[in-house]
């Protein structure tokens, strides 16, 4: 660790911090780049440069986010005057303003008036404003962590990533800034956090903090979001960014069905596999803010970081606030590759644990198959069916503990209905076992009904705000987890299950939106939003910690929390309660954007579906939730013919067959849904060995022409035999013209393609 003081006047003063030269991949370059000379930082990925400057005034200017180069990219500034544009007092000079300079951490209170990162106010005077200049940093070997919250962690001996610590400081507040930067150079991946250090005496308040912002100084660029619903996440949107502000947000506690915490600024003209694109992915699930802005000067920012709303954390003397992490990546060869770089870092430097890299047993889910309606001989003898069929796990959803029998009763009560199981949670586990299949759990811990003996003991442990009625979602209240006394309590719970229970899945559900924002525990109820999330992440390591080998599936009303954050504590989501397979391509496909598929809960469920009323065949039902990691089924087996038994043994033997491609291999999007048309995805193994092609037809045109897929990411110059056709293809011409489908026999008709590398 290297540190230094600045000097005022802007030059940093070292000539030997820069980390050492690394060869990745036949290149040499140096991952955190500090040039005494230009006053710059550069950071280096594999492919990738971002460099920022101080400038002569002391602060930190943003220069470049782009393909790898080496030198000073000062030369993109451009100073003339401005008209009415402010200087801060010391700055004799109208060609100076920081509202046109692309800034690397905008706050407000010097000149800057686009969409701030930064507001604070000092709470004894109630004055808004700072002035933060730069005054040092630091190299640090390896990937920084954030306590208490997730964040990308490194593999020192693989990764060779760095961090930069730059040290912004406000003389007034006697406030410290740290931008924290994070470079994993072999996954073209720079990370970034902020920790508010209130070194003075008095509390200040933080009012915004936004984590991470690009400002591009010009250029034609589209916008990308990922809006949704209940039932509906995550459907790609793309527009123009035009004058004025564009922003996505949540204010539901949760990051939300409604719009996911990623977002991509791409060239207008970018497809899947041409095109620069840049993105941030926030790695945090409560209430977050993303935007872009295009000014007065046809200027672009990006960001991201915590919503301000119903939001302001006091940080006293001696304390620091941290804003949470952003992930950013850059491609310039489209939003494939950009996607391709955050399903490798999320998969491998998010994820933890036991089940990062293994292939996930394919599981029967008791929800759709019989809602609240079971009993334990019930699930035995689905167990009984699954195993006849190679199920690997049988997981009893909602409906287990208290005397739950509908939505309106004892969350909280996290203890078994005998009376419903025939026994104890462990004493059914042992029964599913001797069937063969291991056993999985659902759990709801962040809520509470009414209607519980944990309301009518804790009534003050429910989110509500005094005197105002309360809120109800799904007939049930939130509890406050910011409160460690209630955290305990459910842990406490959760263990005396678990711990005697032979139990290898949880599946961690959360079924509304946090609108009571009132905490009990805290005169400061600005932080009450962001201390539960942090709670949330101190029960999910307690758990995480004690049952390591649990594999643990988020959920939230489906998707509605389908984030980085929770990713870091379970490595699959089940991506939405509609389990139609029509509707799951566009849902599939627009979670792929920014996660890695392996990371998909995809079951196969019953028609017509329970949502959409469709009919869809079983063996596409197959092919479309083969997309995900998290494969398996969810509708009463015992129930079906014979001849849909046989298919899904087959679909369960295909699926064991190329699983590991699945989880580990490179994914692409060869035809979205939204043509209404055909879908069509791709998973290439990373040395081109096998490559698993599927499609769906969506809708047909009478005599229309034949469809053609062509697969992407082959080995050029080789050949590969198709398992299912036994057709040998010349890989270069595959990857041309493709390859047509064969004509429908059935409505939503699908294919899947198994293809293998001649070995010469
Ligand atoms: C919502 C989930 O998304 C469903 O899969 C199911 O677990 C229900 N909750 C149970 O209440």
């Amino acid at each position: 660790m290297v540190e230094h003081e600045c000097k005022r006047d802007g030059a940093v003063p070292l000539d030997d911090a820069s980390t050492t030269e690394v060869t990745l991949q036949d290149c040499r370059f140096t991952p955190i780049v500090v040039n005494q000379q230009d006053a710059t930082f550069t950071l280096h990925t594999l492919h990738t440069a971002y460099q920022m400057c101080v400038d002569r005034y002391g602060y930190l200017i943003h220069l470049y986010y782009g393909p790898r180069t080496e030198g000073t990219m000062n030369y993109v500034l451009n100073f003339c005057d401005r008209g009415q544009a402010s200087q801060p007092e010391r700055v004799n000079d109208r060609t100076y303003s920081l509202d046109s300079l692309p800034q690397e951490f905008s706050f407000q209170g010097m000149g800057d008036l686009r969409n701030p990162m930064f507001v604070v106010r000092e709470a004894t005077t109630g004055a808004y404003g700072c002035d933060l200049q730069y005054r040092g940093y630091e190299v640090i070997d390896g990937k920084y962590g954030l306590p208490g919250l997730p964040a990308v962690y490194s593999d020192d001996a693989k990764d060779m990533a760095q961090t930069l610590k730059v040290i912004l400081h406000d003389e007034r507040l006697d406030m410290d800034v740290e931008l924290l930067y994070g470079v994993m150079p072999t996954y073209d991946v720079i990370t970034r956090a902020v920790r508010v250090v209130n070194k003075g005496g008095a509390t200040i308040e933080v009012k915004r903090l936004h984590t991470a912002s690009i400002d591009f100084m010009h250029g034609d660029f589209d916008v990308m979001t990922f809006f949704g619903r209940h039932g509906m996440e995550r459907m790609p949107t793309r527009a123009r960014i035009e004058h004025g502000s564009f922003s996505i947000m949540s204010r539901r506690g949760e990051s939300s069905h409604q719009y996911n915490p990623f977002m991509i600024v791409c060239d207008y003209d970018a497809t899947e596999s041409a095109g620069q694109a840049w993105s941030m992915s926030f790695v945090y699930s409560g209430n977050f803010y993303a935007a872009v802005e295009k000014d007065q000067f046809d200027q672009v920012r990006m960001q991201m970081g915590l919503n301000d709303e119903l939001f302001s954390y006091p940080v006293a003397p001696g304390e620091a606030f941290v804003g949470p992490e952003v992930i950013m990546t850059y491609s310039n060869e489209g939003l494939g590759l950009l996607s391709q770089n955050l399903h490798r870092v999320i998969r491998q430097r998010v994820c933890r644990g036991y089940w990062r890299d293994r292939v996930r047993p394919v599981l029967i889910n008791s929800w759709e198959a019989s809602y609240f309606d079971f009993t334990g001989d019930s699930l035995v003898e689905l167990a009984k069916k699954a195993k006849e069929c190679g199920i690997e796990l049988l997981v009893m959803d909602d409906g287990w503990f208290g005397h739950r029998d509908d939505d309106m009763s004892s969350l909280g009560d996290w203890y078994p209905n005998k009376k419903k199981l025939g026994g104890t949670v462990a004493e059914l586990a042992k029964r599913v076992n001797d069937v063969g299949l291991e056993f999985g759990i659902w759990y709801e811990p962040e809520m509470i009904s009414e209607d519980s003996d944990l309301y009518r003991a804790h009534p003050d442990w429910a989110l509500t705000v005094p005197g105002k009625p309360k809120v109800l979602g799904r007939h049930q209240l939130v509890l406050d987890m910011s409160r460690k006394e209630v955290r305990d309590n459910i842990f406490q719970q959760m263990c005396g299950v678990l711990d005697d229970a032979n139990v290898a899945y949880l599946k961690w559900d959360c079924n509304r939106s946090l609108i009571d924002i009132y905490s009990r525990d805290t005169s400061d109820q600005g932080r009450v939003l962001y201390d539960y999330v942090l709670g949330l992440y101190d029960l999910l390591e307690r758990v995480h910690e004690r049952y390591p080998e649990m594999l643990i599936e988020g959920c939230a009303g489906g998707g509605g929390r389908f984030d980085a954050g929770m990713l870091y504590y379970t490595p699959q989501i089940w991506t939405s309660d509609t389990t139609d397979a029509i509707n799951r391509l566009t849902i599939q496909a627009g979670t792929s954007f920014g996660y890695p598929t392996s990371t998909m809960g995809c079951h196969v469920s019953e028609v017509p579906n329970a949502i959409t009323r469709r009919s869809t065949p079983l063996f596409t039902r197959g092919t479309v939730a083969m997309m995900g990691g998290g494969f398996g089924y969810e509708l009463d087996i015992t129930k079906l013919p014979d001849e849909e038994i046989d298919l899904i043994k087959q679909q369960v033997g295909a699926y064991h067959e190329t699983a590991e491609l699945v989880m580990n291999g490179r994914f692409y999007r060869l035809v979205p849904p939204e043509t209404n048309r055909l879908s069509a995805w791709e998973f290439v193994a990373d040395d081109g060995s096998e490559a698993l092609v599927s499609a769906v037809i969506i809708d047909v045109h009478g005599y229309g022409v034949a469809s053609y897929v062509v697969p992407r990411g082959l080995t050029p110059d080789s050949s590969y035999v198709c398992k299912e056709t036994g057709v040998i293809y010349p890989s270069n011409a595959l990857m041309s013209v493709g390859f047509p489908l064969a004509p429908i026999v059935v409505p939503y008709e699908s294919y899947q393609f198994h293809f293998k590398r001649v070995e010469a």
